[in-house]
């Protein structure tokens, strides 16, 4: 799997794979027994994408323990432990954040957007982040740093579901957050950080561009019942989020430059999977306010890449 490129336009649409995909295949009586969506008479988002993603999420169902080998060596220099240690925890409080708060919506969404595909795939979601969870803190441990929640990072989670239009917001801040999540992962995996984290990062990039390709589905449609008060809630908060996680790379600009993560580059790539994202929901590039990114105050010759 070493040539995953996940990046939100080339997320596969495949029929899910596994004993039953495989039977699914060229069988129109199975595949109508599997594919139809429970019956809906007002549906107010793609039903039958939706339930296929979820056959998808289903089939990919992994568990840490076995799929990943924890029992491998860590061998780096005592500055990049101590700089991946900090950066996995805040990764693992956004996970943690992004469990408890797909916890706390789902059923609105469910509810707001009358599906019940919504209710099946949002579950394999919340269980898909869970799994993160259990396993990013399994990893913290073995990277010799106790699993612990930073509540710094708490007000992100509030401002991403919050208000009168805080199903929209989430989703929408969700976009960004997954977007956030694919990029670090592909990232800190090129940057090799260690055996084990490759592996967890190769297992999590999997999961995260199909939470991408879910928002791909609804959001068109979220973005086409959403008034213009709602559309202007949703910047301002979108503006935020993107405001302070760009001030938080910003502070860590040295210490990502020494593990070889470019801070200026990963958040111009990020803003530009979002910008291509509402994009495709058919509003034009300027519906969002993007914040300056910083210029970058670290010299290519103090750009250390560290290769293992
Ligand atoms: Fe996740
Ligand atoms: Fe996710």
């Amino acid at each position: 799997m070493d040539e995953l490129d996940l990046r939100t336009e080339e997320i596969s649409t495949k029929t899910p794979s596994g004993a039953s995909g495989f039977l699914l295949q060229n069988n129109p009586e199975l595949q109508k027994l599997f594919f139809t969506p429970t019956e809906n008479e007002n549906p107010r988002v793609n039903d039958a994408k939706i339930r296929r993603l979820y056959m998808q999420a289903a089939s990919q169902q992994w568990y840490a323990p076995q799929r990943i080998n924890f029992d491998q060596e860590i061998a780096t220099d005592a500055e990049s432990l101590r700089i991946w240690r900090k950066f996995i925890t805040i990764f693992y409080t956004l996970e943690k954040m992004g469990l408890n708060v797909i916890h706390n919506m789902m059923s609105k969404a469910v509810r707001k957007y009358k599906s019940e595909e919504m209710a099946f795939y949002l579950s394999a979601q919340t269980f898909d982040e869970a799994r993160h969870v259990f396993a990013i803190e399994a990893y913290l441990r073995k990277l010799g740093a106790p699993p612990k929640y930073d509540w710094k990072y708490h007000v992100l989670g509030q401002v991403a579901s919050m208000g009168a239009f805080r199903v929209e917001n989430w989703l929408f801040s969700t976009l960004f957050s997954e977007n956030f999540a694919s990029t670090f992962i592909r990232r800190a995996r090129q940057a090799n950080i260690d055996p084990v984290g490759n592996e967890l990062c190769k297992y999590l990039l999997v999961d995260e561009s199909r939470h991408l390709h879910f928002l791909h589905i609804v959001l068109p449609d979220v973005m086409d019942r959403l008034s213009m008060m709602g559309r202007t809630y949703v910047k301002g908060a979108q503006f935020f989020i993107m405001k302070f996680s760009e001030m938080v790379l910003k502070s860590m600009e040295a210490e990502a430059a020494h593990v070889g993560l470019d801070r200026k580059a990963m958040m111009e790539e990020i803003f530009e999977n979002v910008e291509k994202g509402y994009e495709s929901f058919g509003v034009s590039r300027k519906f969002l306010w993007f914040p300056n990114i910083y210029p970058t105050k670290i010299t290519p010759t103090q750009r250390i890449v560290v290769s293992h």
